[in-house]
């Protein structure tokens, strides 16, 4: 990994054993984009790439040079008013009311290591020889602002990460209106632009479009990533597969309002824009102030949309989660929300627990209810203490014998919220977002509390503070069941106003790192009506993310699938629930509910008590599984091999960092009568050895597997069985390959 810099053609280029990366100043001494993608021998220039040129009309810098225009120039964070006719990274409004500014290049550091991005969650290294960090400092002298482009390039991952930083020194008031954390201007739009949308219960679904002329992009401006569209966006070429092929990556780590766009001008090139999203965003800025943005990470990949995830997830698993539960085995837990909801006192809690600790499952959480006087959902969000109504001899005492039972203590809050009815709410109605005069909108009778503001996290810190040091708390689901709207917050000037979406979030950010700094040991489980706030920025606080309330096995192939686009397994909530499913009334066996829910943090969230012997004894051989296999799962290389959107048929695959063995699971969702003979050609063995394959009577190469395919004809199809001897619909099959 290098990057290096040529003083004669002033040229950077970032480059480790897979990517290159090649920035130029340009004469204008504004920074100009000259290659992202597969790595490149470096040499002491790639100004040929500029490709001047004269066009007709083109807006031209220079007098006597027709061939200088910004507008056909490849940027690195373009800004307005030097002829660029595309959407630009940056835009400073200034008091005479000019918009057009100037960064001129002034210096560069390039140093081993990565910077912190104060009160923002950011990827980081351990050892300082993991990567390398390029600033590069420009100056618009006319408005006395810098701004500093941080740029990091990982030793071991074709990753770059970016961000931005806007200094202001100036007498005169400025305006940021927009700022993003990224800009790379690509030589074509021949992609295939993939997203990830949705909405409740559907969360993340791989969605696809080719690239046209003009602006397509995903946004959210509902006050956090949502379940709608995720701060992820990648263009594939038109051949590219999950197995090979090229395609670049792009994600925010960043949980408020975002834009992700791609803009195609008509002359074919793609610029890609990632940052908070400048629709509802002016920050003023005066002498002294600092604006940093997100950061925005970048991936290159040439082995196919597999190699873009892995490197997603080798680098949001291991350097963006943080802490105590980031590398150790996450607890098999049984959360009792789809068990009972709302109705349940501390003696079925009790047992529920009992049951669950005889199964040999971890960890008991507590979901909604426990507080205030909360029955349903119309009322105590914001009093954060427990309900002694319900839980007669107290949360403590109910804790402490769930503890003696063998299982570890959690719970659920909801700190960013607050109902009318509640003591809170009655004791300080201006803590929430709202104009006074107009209506306040609700969704699911709660409003948001005006995390902006200081006093108002200081008061729920302090609740939170005194409730955990009461109680033997091992874990917290941090849930957030509604989107921002109507955002005016209340005592504060107009220049604040503009500054509250991305405030509120840096709020939510600073309560979030104060509780982890003082309760290190915590495992924090984000959560948002299921999954809609499963973004990057989360993950550096909360290692899990409850990713859908949609607990059905076959709904969750395809939520799974498109998490697992960028975020890693062992960040993904997944819970074995109940048969007919509680959001969509299937019924699938106990086996395909497991099969699905081992790919992700496992528990299970259903009524132990109805189940059946049978149904129990699987449990527990379920639970014995995952505490076998949790750390290939977690901490393997995952591998898509079939999608749950292109047909009948999902498969996957883990294999283990030494390749020595490998989890296949395969799953099919309505019984084919006999179809062809079916073979699933797998990923990432070792060419070189023999693998035992579970219940199957010979053993395999890893080329064979890989490039034969393994056999999973099944009776149904009139041909050769193995284990498989269900038919049906809603199956599954899990492999297990051992290295001989
Ligand atoms: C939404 C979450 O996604 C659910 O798992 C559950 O915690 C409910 N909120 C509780 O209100």
């Amino acid at each position: 990994m290098s990057i290096c810099y040529h003083e004669g053609s002033r040229e950077f280029h970032l480059s480790n054993r897979d990517i290159s990366y090649i920035i130029t100043v340009l004469k204008n001494g504004q920074l100009g984009q000259l290659y992202f993608g597969k790595k490149l021998h470096d040499r002491e220039s790639f100004a040929h790439l500029l490709e001047l040129r004269h066009r007709p009309m083109a807006v031209c810098t220079y007098e006597g040079d027709s061939t200088f225009s910004m507008e056909h120039i490849k940027q690195e964070y373009p800004s307005y008013g030097a002829g660029d006719m595309r959407y630009p990274a940056v835009e400073i409004l200034q008091e005479n009311g000019s918009r057009i500014t100037d960064f001129v290049y002034q210096t560069h550091r390039i140093y081993d290591g990565k910077p912190a991005l104060a009160g923002l969650p950011a990827t980081y290294t351990e050892d300082s020889k993991e990567a390398q960090t390029l600033e590069i400092e420009l100056k618009d002298e006319l408005i006395h602002t810098t701004l500093i482009l941080y740029y990091t390039i990982f030793e071991e991952l074709p990753a770059i990460t970016r961000s931005a930083k806007v200094i202001y020194h100036g007498t005169e008031k400025i305006v940021l209106e927009r700022a993003m954390s990224c800009s790379v201007d690509l030589p074509d739009h021949d992609y295939q632009m993939i997203e990830l949308t949705g909405a409740w219960g559907r969360e993340r679904a791989v969605t696809e479009r080719k690239l046209q002329y003009g602006i397509q992009g995903i946004y959210s401006m509902r006050g956090c990533s949502s379940s709608n569209f995720n701060p992820f966006l990648a263009l594939r070429r038109e051949n590219t597969t999950e197995a090979c092929g090229e395609v670049y990556g792009f994600s925010l780590v960043y949980s408020g309002n975002f834009l992700a766009q791609a803009e195609v001008d008509t002359y074919d090139v793609t610029r890609v824009t990632l940052g908070i999203h400048p629709d509802r965003f002016s920050w003023e800025m005066k002498n002294g102030d600092e604006f940093q943005t997100p950061e925005a990470v970048m991936v290159y990949s040439n082995r196919g949309l597999n190699g873009m995830s892995q490197a997603f997830h080798s680098l949001y698993r291991a350097r963006l989660a943080r802490g105590y539960w980031r590398d150790r085995p996450r607890p098999i837990l049984i959360n009792n929300w789809e068990a009972t909801y709302f109705d349940f006192n501390e003696q079925k809690i009790y047992e529920l627990a009992e049951k669950a600790a005889g199964l040999g499952i971890e960890l008991f959480v507590l979901d909604d209810g426990w507080f205030g006087k909360r029955n349903d959902d119309t009322s105590s969000l914001g009093d954060w203490y427990p309900n002694e109504e319900k839980l007669k001899g107290g949360l403590r005492l109910l804790a402490e014998r769930i503890n003696g039972l063998g299982l570890k203590f959690g719970m659920w809050i909801e700190p960013e919220m607050v109902n009318k009815d509640s003591d809170l709410y009655r004791k300080h109605p201006d803590w929430v977002f709202a104009e006074v005069g107009r209506n306040m909108c609700h969704s699911r009778n709660q409003y948001v509390l005006d995390f902006s503001k200081k006093e108002v996290r200081d008061y729920i810190y302090d609740m939170l503070e005194r409730l955990f040091l009461d109680l033997p708390i091992s874990y917290i689901k941090w849930d957030m069941n509604r989107t921002l709207s109507d955002i005016f917050s209340n005592g504060n000037d107009r220049e604040y106003q503009g500054k509250t979406y991305h405030k509120y979030i840096l709020g939510v950010y600073e309560l979030y790192e104060r509780l982890i700094q003082k309760f290190p040991d915590i495992l924090f489980e984000s959560c948002a009506s299921g999954g809609a706030r499963f973004d990057p920025g989360m993950l550096y606080y909360a290692p899990q993310a409850w990713t859908s309330d949609n607990t059905d096995a076959v709904q969750r192939l395809k939520i799974q699938y498109g998490t697992s686009m960028v975020y890693p397994i062992s960040s993904i909530g997944s819970h074995v629930s109940a048969s007919p499913n509680h959001q969509t009334g299937r019924e699938t066996s106990m086996e395909m509910r497991a099969d699905v829910a081992y790919f992700g943090t496992f528990g299970y969230e259903l009524d132990l008590m109805e189940l059946t012997e049978e149904d129990l004894e699987k449990i527990r051989e379920q639970v014995v599984f995952m505490k076998e296999h949790r750390s290939l799962i977690h901490h393997g290389t995952f591998y898509r091999l079939k999608s749950p959107f292109e047909g009948n048929e999902t498969a996957w695959m883990v294999v283990a960092k030494d390749r020595r063995e490998a989890l296949v699971a395969y799953y099919r969702i309505l019984q084919p009568t006999n179809t062809g003979f079916c073979r699933l050609k797998l990923e990432g063995l070792d060419e070189e050895v023999m693998y035992q394959i579970e219940d199957l009577d010979y053993d395999c190469y890893g080329d064979e597997l890989m490039q034969s395919g393994l056999i999973l004809s099944d009776t149904a199809s009139g041909v050769r069985n193995s284990k498989w001897k269900e038919k049906g619909d809603f199956q599954a099959r899990l492999i297990k390959l051992t290295a001989i």
